[in-house]
């Protein structure tokens, strides 16, 4: 069992009272953004507990897919309660079970911050193939703010982040975009400057 599955695992439980601050400060409001738009069969690759299914458009048929089994429960918990068409799929994004160009869009929101320096090329690489070609590839991420005081409320609140979610607003994900063959068509700060949307495509 990897470290990611063994943590989320063990926090399933918790995770909602956890990330609850985070959620109603940032995260709730910038959710519908990544989602706008997409049609057609979407990925939410580290679906977590559902946090996402409100903002699922009718349009769209999605698959949640995540490392932790237990993280999964609670998202087949959410889709039940809201009645939302979600398929859910166990698998580690690094390498999924999903047939090349199986997904019209992906997204991912909260998983990269998540994801070791050495997962993310992986990461990157398998969402390309799993994505048709003119389909985009949607990441929702913490990064180290650009406002000088918020830069410094997120190096206050780095170690905690780290020890409960295994996150770090300092994973560079962008330089590693090239060699997925993908590039970036857009990236936005969202939240003030906390998060950042980045979408990609295949070069
Ligand atoms: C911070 S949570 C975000 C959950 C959800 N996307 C959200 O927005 O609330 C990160 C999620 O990614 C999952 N995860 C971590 N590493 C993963 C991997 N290699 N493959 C698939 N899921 C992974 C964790 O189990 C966890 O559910």
């Amino acid at each position: 069992m990897t470290d990611r599955r063994r943590l989320y695992q063990r926090i399933a439980p918790f995770y909602d009272i956890l990330d609850f601050a985070g959620e109603a400060l940032n995260q709730r409001r910038v959710r519908p953004q990544i989602f706008d738009g997409l049609s057609g069969c979407v990925l939410d690759a580290g679906v977590g507990t559902g946090r996402n299914i409100p903002f699922y458009p009718s349009t769209a048929s999605i698959v949640g897919s995540d490392l932790s089994n237990a993280m999964l429960r609670r998202a087949i918990r959410r889709r039940q309660r809201l009645g939302a068409p979600l398929s859910i799929v166990a698998s580690n994004i690094c390498q999924s079970p999903f047939p090349d160009n199986s997904f019209d869009a992906a997204v991912a929101t909260f998983l990269f911050c998540v994801l070791d320096d050495a997962d993310q090329l992986p990461a990157l690489r398998e969402l390309a193939r799993i994505c048709r070609t003119g389909g985009e590839i949607r990441l929702l991420d913490y990064v180290l703010p650009e406002h000088a005081r918020h830069r410094r409320s997120a190096y206050l609140m780095a170690p905690l982040l780290r020890f409960l979610f295994g996150a770090s607003v300092e994973r560079n994900t962008e330089q590693y975009v090239t060699a997925a063959g993908l590039t970036v068509v857009e990236r936005r700060l969202v939240a003030g400057d906390y998060c950042r949307l980045l979408v990609l495509r295949h070069a």
